[in-house]
């Protein structure tokens, strides 16, 4: 199929497909829709979606593919409160999550937004504690390391590895019984932006399979910084880059209030 297949006997040349497109791919012809830029589509499936009278097929995400919008959407209230809701879980219950409920929490994680439509984030999902531990740990040796180079979290980075070494608190990992890490291809520049928001709609989505997140910000520095030792405990293969880490399992406690936040900063120009 070539790219771009308008059934003109569908298309009533509302030229929104046209106006839609990010990479402005498609012009209005004299009977609807043409591509003469065929190279530049993202696959974002935007001219698909949109189409009122399902006149536009994309070889790049076929109409027979997607499925119809379904409602009722969310009214803003329900939508609010339920944002409101969505807690960091630093404490969790011993037992591991099953694979097939990480799998569903990854799974939504795939419609985020990704640059350019660039997706492709893999998982490596930890499970074993020994494993967990030996992160944290080297965690805590390039946090060291950082401290000795006078990074600018030295301070902030001293007190953590107090609390982690002479109290014993697992302050780095929280105790957590699996570890989510994100990769990305080195040569994606985006990467860890999108699995910045990759982790939104995951830790979102959480709470309605019973399960809490945290995303576990020292080990995802660490990660991002490519801290060899890390890198070849995880093994990660050589073209793929750690984007981010994300703590995962059930939720000990309930929280019975939601918090209020810092006021909202916003000028109108
Ligand atoms: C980039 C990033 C890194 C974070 N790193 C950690 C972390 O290493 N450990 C932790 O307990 N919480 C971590 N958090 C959670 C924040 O502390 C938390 O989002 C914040 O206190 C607000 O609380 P809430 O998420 O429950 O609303 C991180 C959050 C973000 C966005």
């Amino acid at each position: 199929m070539e790219l771009i297949k308008v059934d003109y006997n569908k298309c009533i040349k509302c030229g929104i497909c046209v106006d839609i497109c990010p990479s402005c791919i498609l012009e209005m012809g004299e009977d609807g829709p043409v591509c003469n830029w065929d190279r530049g589509c993202m696959a974002c499936g935007h001219c698909v979606a949109i189409c009122p009278t399902a006149a536009m097929d994309n070889a790049h995400c076929q109409l027979a593919k997607q499925i119809p919008v379904p409602m009722p959407v969310l009214d803003s209230e329900t939508a609010y409160n339920f944002l409101r809701m969505r807690r960091s879980i630093r404490n969790f219950k011993p037992q591991p999550v099953e694979e097939e409920k990480i799998t569903k929490l990854l799974d939504i994680a795939r419609y985020a937004p990704t640059a350019g439509n660039s997706q492709g984030l893999y998982y490596i999902v930890i499970s074993d504690a020994e494993t967990i531990r030996k992160i944290a740990d080297l965690t805590a040796e390039w946090m060291q390391k950082e401290i000795e180079v006078n990074s600018p979290h030295s301070r902030y980075f001293s007190n953590i590895l107090r609390t982690y070494h002479e109290r014993k608190i697992d302050i780095i990992a929280r105790n957590a019984p699996q570890l989510i890490f994100a990769c990305a291809r080195k040569l994606n520049l985006t990467g860890v932006s999108n699995c910045e928001q990759a982790w939104s709609y995951a830790s979102l989505y959480a709470p309605t399979l019973g399960l809490g997140t945290t995303t576990a910000g020292f080990i995802q520095t660490c990660g991002i910084s490519g801290y060899e030792p890390l890198v070849e405990l995880l093994d990660i293969p050589k073209k793929q880059q750690i984007v981010g880490t994300l703590m995962v399992g059930y939720p000990k406690y309930k929280y019975q209030r939601l918090v209020e936040r810092q006021h909202l900063k916003v000028e109108f120009r």
